[in-house]
């Protein structure tokens, strides 16, 4: 935990930059383009699909809160699992479920199972 004193300023400061031009700030994407982080029902129904959404990116056809998407997000690199972490912890708290909590141990476990490949939920969406 040393090298993460302030694991959710960092978070919300990497957000910013890693996610934040497409998500937006305030996490509310762009209207039919670039799906909502904020409230979205598949960060809070599907938690571990997140680190490899970040790791592999995503494409295909997807539902986000009744809204069909259709795009693609290409894999966000340089990010390590304590980065990763931080970022997901913050989206969480911020726009998720704020009792979801990822650690670097949970995120490196979930990487392995992602295989390769973007994720692509074939417009099944979040349940
Ligand atoms: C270049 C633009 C771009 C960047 C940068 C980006 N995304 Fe995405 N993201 C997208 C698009 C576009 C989709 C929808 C893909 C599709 O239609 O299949 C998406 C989908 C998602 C989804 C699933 C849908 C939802 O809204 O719940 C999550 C979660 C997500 N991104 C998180 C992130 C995180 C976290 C980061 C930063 C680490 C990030 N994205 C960076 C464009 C981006």
């Amino acid at each position: 935990m040393a090298a993460c004193q302030q694991p959710y300023s960092q978070g919300k400061a990497l957000y910013e930059s890693a996610c934040g031009s497409c998500h937006m700030t305030d996490g509310t994407g762009l209207a039919g383009l670039i799906p909502p982080l904020s409230g979205s029902d598949l960060i809070r129904t599907r938690p571990d699909l997140l680190p490899c959404i970040i790791q592999n990116g995503m494409e295909g056809k997807l539902l986000v809160n009744g809204q069909e998407y259709d795009q693609v997000m290409a894999p966000v690199t340089g990010i390590n699992a304590v980065e990763m972490a931080n970022i997901l912890n913050y989206i969480q708290s911020e726009w998720g479920d704020p009792g979801l909590f990822y650690s670097p141990d949970r995120i490196q476990q979930i990487l392995s199972t992602c295989g390769s490949g973007p994720v692509n939920l074939g417009n099944t969406g979040a349940e």
